[in-house]
């Protein structure tokens, strides 16, 4: 959620961190600071409340703080409100020691009330500054900076990933992490420690990634890693193959519009290497078909978006599987008690690889002995490392807060593995798989075509932004794809909106339907358009403006009784929410940009839910 920068070098650390907070910003920012180090100055601190930019000014651009070491932070609040003395660094009460910290420690107020006994007086309302005291108590007992980490780890409880300089420690920060990310880089004139990739990709490209309980001194030279027992460790090298200009705006006004274009580019890239030869290929992952065939259960386990692909991909896979699959909210499965047991495939989907609520799930399905598989975006991620089998989407870096191309690339790799799975266990027709990979194939080019002509949701959107409350109606896979719809334009552009199955809305919603009402109707689900159409004339009979979202098959019918219509190419009818979403993205969009909102980070919400 926070995002965390470490750096130890042969270069002034201020306008690095900057520049890489400013890279992570996304991730949280209602606050920020930075903290660095030197021979002469001794810690010198500066944080504020609100973006960057104020922080870059009050700094001079990093120009007021001198130092070659030092670390970032962009908070999130969770622990006290957005304010200058709660935002990071936080320091010590001599003054020794700065730490950043993203995270929850959830036995900081046992802490701190030991601490206040001693006499240890704290500014701020944060957990974190419990961390930061409790350092120094350690410290000043045992004068050795590692040794005093050791202690503090022991004592704290819950997730972190912490960065630590201090002022009797030159050159060297420590990092500590877990249950939330933190990596490692080898830069050329210094070497980091990063919360996210994208804050140091302009610097390095390899990299480290620390395990949960893995302590790391970093200085300009080198960067050792240690166990909990202070145990040396050797850790594997990895590559990051991003561009650095995947993570830029590249001339677009926002990134969230940038990766709604990039979709087409993005889904060519997770599916073309996995179709070789007229079949899904999954070199990636081990399961063969005797164990799909044991397999008693399924379960697709995820949050927000992820979630509303595995519920398209719940209709998909027991259409294809003809099997039962339980789609979960990962923040209910995990405190389920779930029947889940060694014949269970648990699939878990996660773009960041990081949301803790998805990550605790899994670790309870592996605990229950079922095999878990991953679909992730970000390589080298948590949930990625700790799946038995992953499957990346190939999405690159998604910046904006609102997920678009990293939704799109999920749905289609869920479509792959659900026809690799069908296949397996003999559930498809070859007519029918080959219809399917036929129509996969030319995804790309009939998304692109649609996006071409995106003028027409810009048109309704202008029409339409001043709604207060809007619905979304769907049967089946229209209905999935309407939770997502409903969830793009709540979380960018602060209307109030609700998706329902356009069969439930006579069971107490339509109440709330009045003349003027927007309600946006899916009707692409083939197999059912007649009955979607009989829930729009209800709507319409009670006044509701209605704004639809149809293929070129049904434009004509739909065009009759809806006021505004949206068309998208027709395509095999497991694969229609992939192009029937684009839409719906669009008009969240354009009508978050009409309301003037902060599109790519919206109010409240943060890139990588790290806390419960
Ligand atoms: O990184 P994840 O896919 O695990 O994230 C899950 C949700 O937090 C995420 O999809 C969220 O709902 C997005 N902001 C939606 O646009």
């Amino acid at each position: 959620m926070c995002g965390i920068i470490g750096f130890s070098g042969r270069e002034q650390a201020a306008p690095i961190l900057l520049d890489g907070l400013e890279r992570m910003e996304y991730r949280g920012y209602d606050s920020a600071g930075i903290a660095v180090r030197s021979e002469t100055k001794g810690l010198q601190v500066k944080k504020t409340k609100g973006r960057l930019r104020v922080l870059s000014d009050l700094t001079h651009g990093g120009a007021d703080l001198e130092g070659t070491l030092g670390i970032g932070h962009t908070r999130w609040a969770t622990h006290g409100e957005p304010n200058d003395i709660n935002a990071h660094p936080h320091v010590s009460e001599n003054g020794q020691i700065a730490l950043v910290h993203n995270g929850i420690i959830e036995n900081y107020l046992e802490i701190k009330e030991q601490l206040q006994r001693r006499g240890v007086t704290f500014t701020s309302d944060t957990d974190s500054e419990v961390v930061a005291q409790l350092l120094e108590y350690h410290y000043n007992e045992c004068h050795n900076m590692l040794e005093a980490v050791g202690r503090v780890l022991r004592r704290i409880e819950g997730s972190y990933a912490f960065g630590i300089i201090c002022s009797d420690f030159p050159n060297a920060l420590i990092a500590a992490r877990k249950d939330s990310p933190l990596i490692l880089g080898y830069g050329e004139n210094g070497n980091f420690i990063a919360s996210d990739v994208t804050a140091i990709i302009k610097y390095t490209r390899d990299v480290v990634y620390m395990e949960d309980g893995e302590i790391a001194v970093v200085t300009p030279e080198s960067i050792d890693v240690f166990d909990s027992e202070m145990n040396p460790l050797e850790k594997q090298h990895s590559q990051v193959d991003w561009d650095v200009s995947a993570a830029e705006k590249g001339g677009y006004a926002h990134f969230m519009f940038k990766e709604i274009m990039e979709q087409p580019e993005a889904i060519a890239k997770t599916v073309s290497p996995r179709i070789r030869d007229g079949r899904v290929v999954l070199d990636d992952i081990t399961l063969t078909a005797d164990y799909v065939r044991d397999i008693s259960r399924i379960f697709i386990i995820a949050c927000g978006s992820s979630y509303h692909v595995g519920m398209v991909s719940k209709y998909n896979w027991e259409r294809l599987l003809r099997r039962p699959v339980q789609v979960d909210l990962a923040s209910e499965f995990r405190y389920s008690d779930p029947l889940v047991d060694e014949k269970s495939l648990v699939v878990v989907i996660s773009q960041s690889g990081e949301t803790l609520d998805t990550m605790a799930a899994m670790r309870e399905a592996k605990r229950r002995g079922a095999r878990t598989l991953a679909v992730v975006n970000v390589v080298g991620s948590s949930i990625a490392r700790e799946a038995d089998d992953v499957l990346y989407t190939w999405a690159g870096p998604e910046i904006a807060v609102a997920t678009t191309k990293a939704y799109s690339t999920q749905l289609v790799l869920m479509d792959l593995i659900g026809l690799y799975l069908a296949d397996l266990l003999g559930t498809v027709e070859k007519s029918e798989y080959d219809a399917i990979l036929a129509e996969v194939q030319v995804l790309p080019e009939k998304m692109s075509h649609f996006l071409e002509h995106f003028e027409d949701v810009q048109y309704f959107a202008s029409r339409y932004f001043n709604h207060n409350s809007i619905f979304f109606i769907g049967r089946n896979l229209d209905y999935a794809m309407g939770l997502e719809g409903s969830l793009k334009l709540k979380e960018i552009s602060y209307i109030h909106s609700e998706a329902y199955a356009s069969g439930e809305l006579k069971h107490g919603t339509i109440s709330l339907i009045e003349p003027g009402t927007l309600v946006v109707a899916l009707g692409t689900y083939a197999a059912l358009f007649d009955k979607a159409m009989s829930n729009v004339v209800e709507v319409k009979a009670r006044g509701a403006e209605v704004l639809a979202v149809t293929t070129e098959t049904f434009k004509e019918k739909m065009e009759k009784t809806a006021d505004s219509t949206i068309v998208v190419p027709d395509t095999h009818p497991i694969l229609q929410p992939s192009l029937g979403v684009v839409p719906l993205q669009l008009f969240a969009y354009y009508v978050a940009l009409q309301r003037g909102c902060d599109i790519d980070k919206p109010r409240n919400l943060a890139k990588s839910v790290t806390v419960e």
